[in-house]
């Protein structure tokens, strides 16, 4: 049995205040309810702000992103011992990195390895483009991204099937983030069955398979989240722009538990 995830990227938005303003919105809902991992992922800057806010909750944090060495002469970047300190989440290969900023299936594995070093649990993102999907070449796609995306890792000590593995996928369809139309959960729930389980499985065998929490992302909403989380291999959701209004990733969070 996985434990849900409903994890909210709140991309390039929110200002400290800002931020402060919608923790306090969510947190009494999110607190209220049972049986699902809630995870935040504001921008880097306003991380320290809401995990002064989440102290004492079980609502956990999470960035981004973040670069595969330690330290180092990369202006601008952030590394896995830096968020260690102020999280226990990241997002990797999200697709607008990989669209906007060069990010390829090596450079995310890169980033897996070091956010598992790290203890930090990379909640890694997977999904074709439209293109792709209309050329039917989703099961290629999904299947590289995740056998070269996760492979030479070092998962530690054996995770049997009744632990929940230390890393999160996220299938994001990329033609459906931020457009409002969401794949169907059938469809998305075919992909997980047929292409990313079986991929993990061919990587780290079939218990590791069955522990990874599988994801849906791209326009989930309060309105149609519980037809994804009915969904017998999708075990929660990446929330983009309706993680940015308090009552709908409420609504969201309240849907995952009820499934
Ligand atoms: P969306 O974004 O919910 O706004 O479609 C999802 C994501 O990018 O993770």
């Amino acid at each position: 049995m996985r434990t849900a995830l409903v994890a909210g990227n709140w991309k390039m938005y929110k200002t400290i205040a800002e931020a402060r303003q919608l923790v306090s919105e969510l947190v009494p809902g999110l607190q209220a309810i049972a049986g699902v991992e809630r995870v935040l992922c504001p921008p880097f800057t306003a991380l320290l702000a809401v995990r002064a806010l989440l102290e004492g909750t079980e609502i956990r944090l999470g960035a981004q992103n973040m670069h595969w060495e330690n330290a180092g002469a990369f202006t601008g970047e952030i590394s896995a011992p830096m968020l260690a300190e102020l999280c226990q989440y990241v997002i990797l290969g999200h697709s607008e990195r990989r669209t906007y900023f060069g990010e390829t299936d090596e450079s995310v594995n890169r980033k897996v390895q070091a956010a598992l070093l790290h203890g930090l649990t990379p909640i890694v993102c997977v999904g074709e483009t439209l293109e792709e999907n209309e050329a039917g070449r989703t099961a290629e796609v999904v299947r590289r991204q995740i056998k070269t995306g996760l492979q030479r890792l070092n998962l530690g000590e054996s995770e049997g099937p009744e632990q929940s593995a230390p890393l999160v996928i996220a299938y994001e369809p990329v033609w459906a983030i931020g457009t409002g139309r969401a794949a169907t959960a059938e469809g998305a729930n075919a992909v997980v069955a047929t292409v990313i389980r079986p991929a993990l499985a061919e990587l780290y065998g079939e218990a590791f398979a069955q522990a990874v929490r599988v994801l849906y992302g791209g326009s989930v909403k309060a309105d149609n989240a519980a037809e994804f989380f009915v969904q017998p291999e999708i075990d929660g959701a990446l929330v983009g722009g309706a993680s940015l209004k308090a009552a709908e990733f409420i609504a969201i969070v309240q849907a995952a538990a009820v499934e």
